[in-house]
C-alpha cells in the first residue's frame, strides 16, 4: 500500500540522468515557479489566514522568499537597484535583527495587504531583476542559499496551508486524492559495528553552516531499523495505553500531555486524518506523521528501543548519498504540474523520504562552528537552543533540497511538520 501523507502535485525538479547538471539559472527559475505553483489552488483568504503562530500565511512565504532575493543579492549587489516597496521589508522580513525591526510573527495573518496579486507582481520583478547577477560566479554561494532558502520555505508552505485547512470545519482539499505506487516498507535491522564516524558535510556541493565543520565522532555499535514506525503500530501504542503511562514519558513531555489535552498524533480523528486531500482513513502500513519529539520518544521507549543519535544516522546514511553526478534535474520538466513524481528527494537512499526523523541529539553547533560574517550568518546558529535535530527529509521537501548532513530542528512539542521516527538501539 502507498503510504497515506498527500503528496503534493509535482512540478518538483524530475531526475533525469539524459540531461546536465541544471545551471544556477534553471534552478533559481524552478524553485521560483514551484512556490508560485503552490499557490495555484488557494484563494485570496486561504493565502492570507495564519492558523498558529508557528505557521505562516502562504501569501507571507511567498512575500517572504522574494524579500530574501531582494535584500540580500539585489539591494546589496545590484548597483543602482531601489526597492520595490520600502514599507513592505517591516512586513516580510522573519527574524534577521540585522535588517531592523518586523511584524510579530503572530500578526503575520492580518496583513490583508498587499494583494496576493501583488506579491506575486513584486515576484515577477524580482525575477527580472535577478536575471542580470544569476550569471555571476561571485554570487554563486549566495544564490544557492537562497534557492535552498526558498526550498525550505516551500515545505513550510506546505505544511503550514495544511494546518490551516484542517482548522476549517469543512475540511477542504488543495488537491484531488491521487493514488501512488510505491514499495512496502522492508523489515530488519541495519547493525553498525561502531567506531569513528566522519559527521557533517564533506562535500565541495552547496551545505548549510550547521552541517560543518565536519569532524569526528564515536560510536557504539548500534543498530537502526530498516523501515519507519507506521499508523498501525502507533495505534497499538494508544490502545495499550502508551498515552496514559507516566513510565514511558520525559517529565516535560508527560506536563506538555496534560497540559495540550494530547492522546494522539496531530491530525488524528478516529480512523482518519486529515491531509492536502481532506479527511482520509488512515493506511495502517504508512509511515505515522505529525508527532512531536516527546511522543517519538515515549513510543521508542514502549517499543524496548530508543531514538537514534544524528551522528549514528548519518553514519548509515553517508553510503545513501549518491555522487553528485547522478543529482541532475531536468528543469524543463518544473513546468508540468500535471506530471506525477512523487516528491522523495533527489540523490538518497531508504533512509529519505516520508517523514523527517527525530533524533535524540539536541541541536548544538559542531566542534569549530563559526556562524557566517553578515545578517545570513542569523539563518541557523542562533537557533542552537533546546531544539532537537531531525534527519532525512519528508514527502513535502523539495527534491534534491537533503542529505545525509543534513540537520532540521524542531522544539520538543511541535509536530505540524511531516515528523516520525525510526527506531534504534544499543547492540
Ligand atoms: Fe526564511
Amino acid at each position: 500500500m502507498p503510504q497515506s501523507i498527500t503528496r503534493p502535485p509535482s512540478n518538483y525538479p524530475q531526475t533525469d540522468s539524459s540531461v546536465g547538471p541544471a545551471s544556477l539559472r534553471e534552478r533559481f527559475a524552478a524553485t521560483r515557479h514551484l512556490t508560485e505553483a503552490l499557490l495555484e489552488p488557494l484563494s485570496e483568504a486561504d493565502a492570507t489566514i495564519q492558523s498558529m503562530e508557528d505557521a505562516s500565511p502562504a501569501k507571507w512565504h511567498a512575500a517572504h522568499t522574494t524579500w530574501f532575493w531582494e535584500t540580500f543579492l539585489l539591494r546589496d549587489n545590484l548597483p543602482g537597484y531601489r526597492l520595490y516597496d520600502e514599507s513592505w521589508p517591516f512586513l516580510f522580513n522573519s527574524y534577521y535583527e540585522s535588517e531592523g525591526s518586523r511584524i510579530a510573527r503572530r500578526q503575520r495573518g492580518l496583513v490583508t495587504r498587499p494583494t496576493l496579486a501583488e506579491v506575486l507582481e513584486w515576484r515577477r520583478h524580482v525575477n527580472e531583476a535577478m536575471e542580470t547577477l544569476l550569471g555571476d560566479d561571485s554570487l554563486a554561494d549566495l544564490i544557492e542559499l537562497g534557492i535552498a532558502h526558498e526550498e525550505q520555505h516551500i515545505e513550510l508552505l506546505l505544511t503550514d496551508i495544511k494546518h490551516a485547512f484542517s482548522k476549517n470545519p469543512l475540511g477542504p482539499a488543495m488537491w484531488d486524492r491521487r493514488e501512488d505506487e510505491r514499495p512496502a516498507q522492508v523489515d530488519g535491522w541495519i547493525s553498525h559495528p561502531g567506531g569513528i564516524a566522519r559527521i557533517g558535510n564533506q562535500s565541495s556541493g552547496f551545505a548549510f553552516d550547521n552541517e560543518g565543520p565536519a569532524h569526528r565522532s564515536l560510536l557504539e555499535p548500534f543498530a537502526l531499523s530498516r523501515r519507519l514506525v507506521t499508523n498501525g503500530e502507533w495505534d497499538e501504542f494508544i490502545a495499550d495505553g502508551g498515552y496514559r503511562d507516566h513510565r514511558l514519558w520525559l517529565s516535560d513531555a508527560w506536563a506538555w500531555l496534560d497540559r495540550c489535552n494530547v492522546s494522539a498524533p496531530l491530525y488524528w480523528r478516529g480512523d482518519e486524518h486529515f491531509t492536502h486531500t481532506g479527511w482520509q482513513v488512515r493506511d495502517p502500513d504508512a509511515p505515522v506523521a505529525h508527532i512531536s519529539y516527546y511522543e517519538a520518544d515515549a513510543f521508542a521507549s514502549w517499543a524496548g528501543c530508543r531514538l537514534p543519535t544524528e551522528f549514528e544516522w548519518e553514519a548509515v546514511a553517508r553510503g545513501q548519498d549518491k555522487p553528485d553526478s547522478e543529482q541532475r534535474f531536468d528543469a524543463s520538466a518544473g513546468n508540468q504540474l500535471d506530471k506525477a513524481a512523487p516528491p522523495r528527494p533527489v540523490g538518497t537512499g531508504e533512509l529519505f523520504g516520508d517523514v523527517w526523523q527525530f533524533t535524540r541529539s539536541a541541536y548544538l553547533p559542531y566542534p569549530r562552528f563559526k556562524s557566517a560574517e553578515g545578517a545570513v550568518g542569523e539563518y541557523n546558529g542562533k537557533f542552537m537552543a533546546g531544539q532537537w535535530v531531525l534527519k532525512g527529509a519528508s514527502c513535502a521537501t523539495v527534491r534534491g533540497h537533503s542529505r545525509s548532513s543534513y540537520r532540521n530542528f524542531f522544539y520538543p512539542q511541535q509536530r505540524w511538520q511531516f515528523t516520525g521516527l525510526r527506531l534504534a538501539k544499543d547492540i
